[in-house]
């Protein structure tokens, strides 16, 4: 395998195949975004292809396979000795699509240039063994390795450390506080509240604490967003296990408002016998996990269940207060969001820094 520096014409090839992957942006998760543009010889573009969503067939296969897209395309020797760029390492494995690497053999495509070697194990060079091994010429384009991973960088980070990765959110009066009185107000304007939709929307799964879902009732969805199709997962964390004796949840927005099977509870994992015990009375997902200081989730675990048992490669964690705190106590979070709004809170106001206390400045964690 060649690893190179890209040719400008091969640079404007590989920054369209990043433009295809972008299509894909939030529908994609567990797997990758990616995008596939495919040339000929004479340096003209034969097809182009993106990984839609989740379960749909894959950038390479979209490209290769969608032979009407262009005229010049009618019968899979068109593909011959042409060059595949695509943003990340084609697969090897059989998965619920065939093999990328094998359908690029199978179109006689010569050259495959790659912006990232893909570190999940399922892959992680096989991709690029197959297609060499078929004497396909394979190059890694060294010139695209950052934006490859800052594109794919949450995608990158559960793959590598098989566990999510996790953004705080909230929204804070200039002083510093979330909220006041135990009150829910709006902080923050409605252009940053539609801001931070967005930001759901890039997410797998928002957490919020049971607190916030009593309290707020929020619905936690993607309207007025360009996900609004996407069906987002939510995670309550429970640490007492209240949700298992309260009747009212059944009513609340976040349950109303998305198919059970996008939410779980978490629970401490020795509440979980009632769970068993109530499993005919209502259709609820608990997660159990182990506890921790104060009796709180053990949540670099807790992230481990969620990649693992929830296909989450991102959480967003939205708070209250209490709940972004035990993140930051424990060190596990990869990202910080914080809007500000324009409004004092004063002493009766309740932020981070109320469940926190430190001897000296902790340092912000990415
Ligand atoms: N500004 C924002 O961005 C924002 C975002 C979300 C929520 N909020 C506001 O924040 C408020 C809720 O936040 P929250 O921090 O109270 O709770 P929370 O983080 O939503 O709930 C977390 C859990 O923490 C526990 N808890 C809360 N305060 C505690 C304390 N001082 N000591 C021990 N345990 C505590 C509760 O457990 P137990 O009851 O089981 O003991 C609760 O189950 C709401 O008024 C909401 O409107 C603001
Ligand atoms: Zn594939």
């Amino acid at each position: 395998m060649e690893v190179l520096d890209l040719k400008e014409s091969e640079n404007l090839f590989m920054s369209l195949a990043f433009n295809e992957a972008s299509k894909g942006t939030g529908y994609c998760s567990p797997n990758p975004c990616v995008g596939c543009v495919v040339v000929s010889k004479d340096g003209i573009i034969l097809s182009t292809g993106y990984h839609k969503k989740y379960g749909d067939a894959h950038a390479e296969q979209m490209a290769l396979n969608n032979k009407l897209q262009y005229d010049k395309i009618q019968n899979k020797d068109d593909f011959k000795d042409a060059t595949a760029y695509v943003t990340l390492e084609p697969c090897s494995h059989i998965g619920q699509t065939e093999s990328c690497a094998e359908l690029l053999i199978n179109r006689s495509v010569g050259k495959v240039v790659c912006a990232l070697r893909d570190p999940d194990h399922k892959v992680s060079g096989s991709g690029f063994d197959k297609l060499e091994k078929a004497g396909v010429k394979v190059v890694l384009a060294k010139n695209w390795a950052q934006k490859a991973e800052s594109f794919l960088e949450k995608y990158l980070y559960a793959r590598t450390n098989l566990k999510s990765y996790v953004t705080l959110k909230w929204a804070q009066t200039i002083d510093g506080s979330m909220s006041l009185n135990g009150k829910s107000k709006w902080i923050t304007n409605e252009n940053q509240r539609k801001n931070a939709r967005i930001k759901r929307g890039l997410h797998d799964c928002v957490v919020v604490g049971w607190k916030t879902l009593i309290e707020d009732n929020p619905r936690l969805d993607l309207r007025d967003t360009p996900f609004k199709d996407k069906a987002n997962k939510v995670l309550i964390l429970d640490p007492k296990g209240h949700s298992l004796n309260f009747e009212e949840v059944r009513d609340l927005n976040v349950f109303k408002l998305r198919d059970l099977k996008l939410v779980k509870i978490v629970i401490p994992n020795f509440k979980i016998k009632q769970v068993v015990e109530r499993q005919s009375e209502d259709k609820f997902l608990f997660l159990g996990c182990d506890l921790k200081d104060e009796n709180y989730f053990d949540l670099n675990l807790l992230r481990k269940k969620t990649y693992q048992d929830f296909k989450c490669n991102s959480i967003f964690v939205e708070g209250g207060a209490y709940t972004l705190a035990q993140f930051i106590k424990q060190n596990q979070y990869n990202k910080v969001c914080k809007y500000e709004g324009l409004v004092y809170a004063g002493s009766r106001g309740v932020g981070i820094k109320n469940h926190l206390v430190f001897e000296e400045f902790s340092k912000i964690n990415n």
